[in-house]
């Protein structure tokens, strides 16, 4: 179980990592446009943060240039880069041949078992199934992560993507999910719970001295 943050807000990002429960982070092309910073500073600042696994999306049309951008990428951020990729044909090519290389992959844009099990032919390192996207649809996002959880065999990860609360995030580990990728908001309100808040007041009320 691993919880990413899905942000290119590199402020926020570090300051959440400082609490030592965040294993990466996952970005993508709007993410980094609302940032406002370029990505190439966005990776080079959570880097020296010391964030070990960070998403770098790459957008393309060909095999050719979705491989030769991840491959761009990883020689430039090595160990620290996953390429993510959209689940497309083109890319899923690209995405076995990065495998095959051992760079890690994350194929997003998962809305079907059947997109999963073909991302996970291709040797994605992680899979990102979108829960919110598929909730706004009146499509069911939880049962998209049981159904890929039961149907995928082998080492791709399952890492639940667009989510837009805390009680996701039980439910998606729950039904199967490896980890989870959640907004700064939703991470914070990780935290809260009104019955802790009165607890702890009437804890500190209470104690001796
Ligand atoms: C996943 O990696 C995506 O960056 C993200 O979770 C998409 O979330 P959204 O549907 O809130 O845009």
């Amino acid at each position: 179980m691993k919880l990413f943050l899905d942000s290119a807000i590199t402020k926020d990002i570090i300051d959440r990592h400082k609490t030592g429960l965040i294993a990466g982070v996952t970005t993508n092309p709007t993410l980094i446009k609302k940032s406002g910073d370029n990505p190439l500073n966005v990776y080079k600042k959570l880097i020296d943060a010391g964030i070990h696994d960070i998403s770098m999306e790459v957008v393309g049309e060909t095999e050719r240039e979705f491989f030769e951008r991840g491959v761009t990428l990883y020689k430039e951020y090595g160990e620290y880069a996953t390429i993510k990729l959209p689940c497309c044909i083109e890319a899923l090519k690209a995405c076995k041949r990065l495998s095959d290389l051992n760079v890690r992959t994350n194929v997003t844009l998962v809305f079907s078992p059947a997109q999963a099990i073909l991302a996970s032919l291709a040797g994605a390192t992680y899979i990102s199934p979108f829960i919110g996207r598929m909730d706004d649809n009146s499509l069911d996002g939880m049962k998209l992560i049981n159904d890929i959880s039961n149907a995928l065999t082998g080492n791709t990860k399952i890492l639940a993507a667009s989510i837009r609360d805390p009680q996701s995030v039980g439910a998606a580990f729950s039904l199967g999910a490896h980890i989870c990728t959640v907004p700064v908001e939703v991470f914070d309100k990780m935290y809260n719970h009104v019955l802790t808040d009165k607890g702890i007041e009437q804890f500190n009320l209470d104690s001796y001295g």
